[in-house]
């Protein structure tokens, strides 16, 4: 059986946060005599997406966020999305600006993503924030590395100086994250699908982020005694999820570890909240 006391409840720092939050956006209220507001565009009916759009809907009614829901159909063409982005752009009730992925046409993405006003990119997917990021500037970060970031401070073990390993290079997780714990002060290093030796690098690794997209592709050998290890996979096999990381025996090993779910998952929506605030604190309009 694992320790309790080792697993990191990513449900529970998420009420924390979202609890902070709620006095943040009545505090915003109170100012400025309207709520904070995310829009968010969502093309087709890709049924993960349309879990994910109502989860943030609920959210932001939850802790004192307006929210404005855009459905286009799945044929909605490029210039069609991009137009309602840039209407979006330039309305003064929308703080934070979201385009939910993937889109039906993946080739579209890029492109309207560069759309999106930087001020109001609360995905952080921007190639300016992303960039800012890479310059340590003040930027909206993307949601699950600002989460995974949170959660190995939420153990109160030190990350400067401590060597942390990330799997996966994507730009959504695995770049960003990697960003965040270097301005951290951690020494880091990238993993890949063509990354040679893979075990012999992660077994060194302080702290070990999963973000591979691959069921339990992180077994206990691949793992230090007492490394903190923070699982980003969301697998779904036989309409059961599993992470990127056999918890079973890797929480044997591990000083912390994150389940699936109930880790990093519940993070992501409580950090778009946080850049929605910050946005609209910041002035995006
Ligand atoms: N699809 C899966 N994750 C995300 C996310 O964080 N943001 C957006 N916009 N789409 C996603």
């Amino acid at each position: 059986m694992t320790d309790r006391r080792k697993i990191i409840d990513g449900k529970a720092l998420s009420e924390k946060i979202r609890g902070a939050l709620k006095v943040k956006a009545s505090a915003y209220e109170s100012a400025n005599k309207r709520k904070a507001g995310l829009a968010v565009i969502l093309v087709g009916e890709d049924p993960a997406s349309q879990i994910y759009v109502r989860n943030k809907i609920k959210a932001c009614e939850e802790v004192g966020i307006r929210s404005f829901a855009h459905y286009l159909p799945k044929e909605a063409k490029k210039e069609d999305i991009i137009g309602l982005v840039e209407t979006l752009n330039a309305d003064k009730s929308v703080d934070g600006l979201l385009v939910q992925l993937p889109l039906p046409d993946k080739n579209d993405e890029n492109e309207i993503l560069k759309h999106v006003s930087p001020l109001k990119d609360v995905d952080g997917f921007h190639a300016v924030n992303a960039g800012n990021l890479l310059l340590g500037n003040a930027c909206l970060a993307a949601c699950t590395p600002s989460g995974v970031i949170e959660l190995i401070k939420s153990t109160g073990a030190e990350i400067s100086g401590k060597h942390a390993v990330v799997i996966g290079r994507s730009n959504i997780v695995g770049k960003p994250v990697a960003m965040l714990l270097l301005q951290e002060n951690a020494t880091v290093t990238i993993c890949h699908s063509k990354t040679e030796n893979l075990k012999e690098i992660t077994k060194t690794a302080d702290i070990l982020v999963a973000a591979v997209g691959k069921k339990e592709f992180v077994t206990a050998d691949m793992v230090k005694d007492g490394a903190i290890v923070i699982d980003v996979g969301m697998n779904r096999d036989d309409g059961k999820l599993y992470g990127d990381v056999k918890f079973d025996e890797v929480s044997e090993k591990a000083s912390f570890i994150t389940p699936v779910p109930g880790g990093v998952g519940p993070m992501t929506i409580t950090m778009l909240l946080s850049n929605t605030i910050k946005a609209a604190e910041r002035g995006s309009n």
